[in-house]
């Protein structure tokens, strides 16, 4: 028997305190950090994004993302006990030990699920879709729960104004189910690549086993972000294109074809930029940058779940998942609605 995969269920959580640009500048400049809304809206067109309490147990990572999962359990008409296998896509986890599956696992009471993390930044959801997709054809999965979800805010350097404007928190979720392999709704196919020898265009250098933190690191700041926006957006632009051509391509399909393009939200430019090239025509990019920032691997579920409880996203219709994240990873996956 050949098998498939759909995806039946979506929901997103967010931070409750959402955080304008204005407000952003009054907090940056207590630190001595000039910007202002104008600039983050021209080269971001981000307006506004959340930020969790860190302090808050119910803002925590899996916190949000047990939020997010609930939303997408009951979209599908599911339970926690039907889930059998739980992807936690996150760079963010809320500790190094248990993964933050597993913490979540615990939260929602998925007592039947084998849970894990996986880390691939802001490329992280649409690898836990293709994993969940892998065994769910193998028919060892029927019923998959995928999160991801981010909080960024635990290693935004605020000191950094190219980088601190962009990042939000926030989770995403979606059930991903065995269907007949040739139904129409389903995942067709997926394309996966990652490229470790541009490691330093956005890490964090300190907090793992190779750099443990100490006192001289946190004071100059290595237990957080570091990135080189303009490097990252080149190739973000180029990659985004490729991978996207590389889906339809493997379908033959068209630019034309396509319905709806989620691409990861990292800054409107490069949406636009990617849409340009492809020539998609206007209104098919599905659009969160601008009210949550970059939420890494939360942004794709996040704006998947908006589209579909809109009504944006129907039936029969072709949607494309676009990504590109730290490591770096890349990602496109193409599904039938
Ligand atoms: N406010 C005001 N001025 C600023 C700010 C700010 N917040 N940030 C930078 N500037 C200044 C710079 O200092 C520079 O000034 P100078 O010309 O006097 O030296 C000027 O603005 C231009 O800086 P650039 O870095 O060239 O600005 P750019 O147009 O490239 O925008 C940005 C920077 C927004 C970071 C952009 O490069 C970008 O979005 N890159 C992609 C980042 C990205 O996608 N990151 C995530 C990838 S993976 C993931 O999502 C986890």
């Amino acid at each position: 028997m050949k098998f498939a995969s759909k995806i039946t269920g979506t929901g997103s959580a967010f931070p409750a305190k959402r955080v304008t640009n204005d407000d952003l500048v009054q907090q940056l400049a207590q630190l001595g950090v000039e910007t202002t809304n104008q600039w983050i809206v021209d080269r971001t067109g981000i307006q506004e994004r959340r930020i969790a309490d860190l302090e808050n147990p119910e803002e925590r990572n899996s916190a949000l993302g047990s939020k997010a999962a609930m939303r997408a359990l009951d979209m599908a008409g599911k339970r926690p006990k039907d889930i059998d296998q739980i992807i936690y896509a996150t760079c963010t986890a809320d500790t190094k030990l248990p993964s933050s599956a597993c913490w979540l696992q615990e939260k929602i009471g998925a007592v039947n699920a084998w849970a894990t993390d996986i880390n691939a930044a802001c490329s992280g959801f649409v690898y836990g879709v293709a994993t969940a997709d892998q065994f769910i054809k193998s028919g060892q999965t029927q019923t998959a729960l995928v999160v991801g979800a981010e909080i960024l805010t635990s290693v935004n350097n605020f000191k950094d104004r190219s980088l601190c404007i962009l990042f939000g928190d926030g989770a995403g979720a979606a059930i991903v189910e065995q269907t007949d392999a040739d139904a129409d709704r389903r995942i067709l196919s997926s394309h996966l690549h990652s490229d470790g020898g541009l490691w330093e265009l956005l890490h964090v250098p300190a907090g793992g086993s190779a750099m443990v933190i100490t006192p001289e690191r946190l004071e100059q700041k290595l237990h957080l972000a570091q990135m080189n926006g303009k490097e990252i957006f080149k190739v973000a632009v180029r990659t985004l294109s490729e991978f996207a051509q590389r889906a339809l391509e493997k379908n033959g399909l068209t630019v034309d074809t396509l319905d709806w393009l989620i691409p990861h939200q990292a800054n409107l430019r490069i949406l636009e930029a990617v849409a340009r090239r492809l020539k998609l025509a206007p209104g098919k990019l599905v659009i969160n940058v601008d009210r949550f920032g970059n939420t890494s691997g939360a942004t794709v579920p996040t704006a998947l779940d908006e589209a579909v409880r809109d009504g944006r996203i129907r039936k029969g219709q072709t949607v494309l998942f676009d990504v590109f994240g730290a490591g770096l990873t890349y990602g496109s996956m193409l599904l039938r609605w």
